[in-house]
């Protein structure tokens, strides 16, 4: 199940992202904004960051003005690793390295066929493992407050 969140701005974005989730026949469940009616996104990363951190969705994708401000919301929530992109090496890296868990876009930077690919790329691509999973480990040390070390 993959979360989805957006900002008024991300809002018609949406339609291009739901079309390759429907083409992998990935069941999604959006958190909104239904409108595009002004919104915060700060709401939105909230919610779908809380649906992924809990189990509730695997994975999650949102969409603001530059991806920027809703990836920091998300990213807040403990467990989740949200990267914004903005093609499609980076989501590809983003999943194989970081396993990043939440994948966010702006709907001011990319158009939507850049936006599918970005999608594609992160949703085919597999974690890596091995030492990037110590990373990734690492990652969790600093939100339990461990001070890192090489
Ligand atoms: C809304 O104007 C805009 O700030 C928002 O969509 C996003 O780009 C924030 O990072």
């Amino acid at each position: 199940m993959i979360a989805i969140g957006n900002d008024h701005v991300g809002f018609e974005l949406k339609e291009a992202v739901i079309e390759v989730l429907k083409a992998h026949n990935l069941e999604y469940k959006d958190f909104g904004a239904y409108s595009p009616d002004r919104a915060n996104y700060p709401v939105y990363g909230q919610k779908v960051a809380m649906a992924v951190a809990s189990g509730e969705c695997d994975r999650g994708i949102l969409l603001c003005g530059t991806g920027v401000g809703i990836s920091i919301a998300a990213n807040k929530v403990k467990g989740v690793r949200c990267v914004v992109c903005s093609e499609p090496y980076s989501a590809k890296l983003a999943k194989e390295h970081n396993n990043a868990n939440i994948l966010s876009m702006g709907a001011r930077v990319v158009g939507p066929e850049l936006a599918k690919m970005i999608v594609e790329s992160w949703l085919t691509a597999e974690f890596q493992g091995g030492r990037h999973a110590e990373r990734v480990a690492m990652l969790d040390e600093i939100e339990n407050g461990v001070i890192l070390s090489e």
